[in-house]
């Protein structure tokens, strides 16, 4: 069988676990050809998310360029979410310290260049406020058409988490996601529509568990932490937010997708945030977005185990 050739990638999020959780499995599926890792400010402050970032890349043993983002989301006054993922952005159980430290360069321009140097376009994998890539948009123009995709998590359709309308990422630099849904770069989104559906149930946290690797080891312990917050609203899992980014690039064939032309809503006392899909085509806009509605959450749940596994598999 001929090997799928790998997508080039710019992993950009706010470990935060389920960033890393998404980041792990991206390592492990050996479908990208990761190039950088560039970090955002949003579950934690940018000194916190980059620290994070160095110690997920150590324990997974991803040697690649790491490099701290915008350190504020462009105009709105910055948030961060202690509630849901503690005070270091990535509470839970204790991580090596990182093997290496970050680019002596920002994120944009870690991303500048290795877009630049790439001999295919690149895929921008955004896990968390999307400050960076509208940053890199502005700054580089000229390489959007090097850009394959934005493979992103943020928004939701019908509903938000942070407040009605709004979803965390989207909230923390509504003005960032404007810039980019507008650029005219492909997006995937996906938003709340799919992740609050893509749950990781307790059984499951059991199956990696009992792996036993290093790595396992910690990331059950991650499910856990993420869950702890999540089953005092009713969810009966662990929902995988940011990992459905990645699990869509992997294996489309396990979600429902649909194109609209969505809006980003930058103003407004109830609405800020919101990600308002043009759902009968009224706006005579071509869709902006190809928005993932579903999962088939089982097979969703196998994968990311069976991913995870692999780590057993080369001694991490
Ligand atoms: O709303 C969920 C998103 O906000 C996820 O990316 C999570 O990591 C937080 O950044
Ligand atoms: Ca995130």
């Amino acid at each position: 069988m001929t090997e799928q050739k790998r997508i080039p990638v710019i992993l950009d999020g706010d470990p935060g676990h389920d960033d890393a959780i998404a980041w792990t499995i991206a390592h492990a599926s050996g479908r990208f050809d990761i190039l950088a890792v560039t970090t955002a400010a949003g579950n934690q402050t940018i000194e916190k998310t980059t620290y994070n970032a160095l110690r997920v890349c150590t324990l997974i043993g991803l040697n690649v360029p790491v490099a701290r983002g915008c350190p504020r989301p462009l105009l709105t006054e910055p948030m961060n979410a202690p509630s849901v993922h503690g005070e270091s952005g990535l509470d839970g159980p204790p991580l090596p310290e990182p093997a290496f430290e970050a680019e002596p360069i920002g994120a944009v321009e870690l991303m500048a260049r290795v877009i630049r140097e790439s001999g295919d376009k690149v895929t921008i994998v955004s896990t968390g406020p999307m400050t960076n890539t509208a940053a890199l948009l502005i700054a580089h123009p000229e390489l959007k058409e090097r850009i394959e995709r934005v493979s992103m998590m943020g928004g939701g359709l019908l509903y938000g988490n942070w407040t009605p309308a709004a979803e965390f990422n989207i909230l923390v630099d509504p003005e960032a996601a404007k810039i980019v849904f507008e650029s005219g770069v492909p997006i995937l989104m996906a938003g709340l529509d799919v992740t609050e559906k893509a749950l990781v149930k307790p059984a499951d946290f059991e199956r990696i568990r009992e792996q036993g690797s290093a790595v396992s080891d910690i990331v059950w312990q991650w499910l856990e932490f993420f869950y702890r917050f999540h089953r005092t609203l009713g969810y009966e899992g662990a929902p995988m937010h940011d990992p459905c980014a990645v699990m869509a690039l992997i294996h489309p064939e396990l979600f429902t997708m649909r194109d609209y032309y969505v809006q980003i809503e930058t103003l407004g006392d109830y609405c800020k945030g919101a990600t308002v899909p043009d759902w009968h085509g009224t706006l005579g806009h071509a869709p902006n977005a190809t928005c993932i509605m579903d999962v088939d959450r089982d097979a969703f749940a196998d994968r990311l185990v069976e991913l995870i596994g692999r780590y057993k598999e080369v001694g991490r």
